[in-house]
């Protein structure tokens, strides 16, 4: 398999890069409930947040290198079978994704410096505070936090499904391509 996208294929890079964020948002979001229902007693209530942070910041990093890898290689155009609504809809459920996921991440980056202190990636470097004058920034980032990881979750459930029904149903070529398959016997 090539690592950069074709005309009629996504590439390694691609399809590395959307099932680890994939995994990495739906394990975020796991994580995220479960250690807000910790108590101060727990060994996990300093720690899982940090890890969660510590995460954070980092997919932030990688998905800046997914947008700039997408300039770069852009992906390949819808599959022929696709009409004009599926295509339109399929590019603004694409943005939408990018858009929550950044959204997403610079609240949650908001809530951790509300108090002025930067965040320390695992002990490894430190990103710093910046924007701290938010009237009740700590409260509305958080709330802003909670409602959008929700929000984003489900639409990638309801976008997951689309992928399943392009499969099942349709029988194109949309799911297996984002597994490296060109669309061969499928439209
Ligand atoms: C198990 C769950 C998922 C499945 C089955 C799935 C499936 C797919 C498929 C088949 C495509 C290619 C669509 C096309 O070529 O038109 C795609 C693209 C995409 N997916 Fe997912 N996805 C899942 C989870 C997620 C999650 C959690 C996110 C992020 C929150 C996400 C974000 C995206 C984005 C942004 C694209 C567009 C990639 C690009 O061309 O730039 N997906 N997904």
């Amino acid at each position: 398999m090539q690592w950069r996208n074709s005309p009629t294929r996504y590439g390694l890079v691609s399809i590395l890069l959307h099932w680890v964020v994939a995994l990495v948002v739906f394990g975020m979001f796991a994580l995220g409930l479960w250690m807000v229902g910790q108590d101060y007693y727990s060994p996990w209530y300093r720690t899982a947040p940090e890890i969660h942070k510590g995460i954070g910041l980092i997919l932030f990093a990688v998905m800046l290198a997914r947008l700039a890898w997408r300039f770069l290689s852009p992906p390949p155009p819808a599959p022929a079978s696709h009409g004009r609504l599926t295509r339109v809809g399929a590019k603004a459920g694409h943005a939408l994704l990018y858009l929550g996921l950044f959204a997403l991440m610079i609240s949650g980056y908001l809530i951790s410096t509300a108090d002025g202190r930067g965040i320390s990636v695992f002990g490894l470097f430190e990103v710093p505070a910046t924007l701290t004058a938010i009237p009740d920034q700590e409260d509305v980032a958080g709330k802003v936090h909670l409602y959008l990881a929700w929000a984003l979750v489900i639409f990638a459930g309801v976008h997951a499904l689309a992928a399943l029904k392009h499969h099942f149903i349709d029988r194109d070529a949309t799911l297996v391509r984002m597994f490296g398959r060109g669309a061969n016997h499928r439209a």
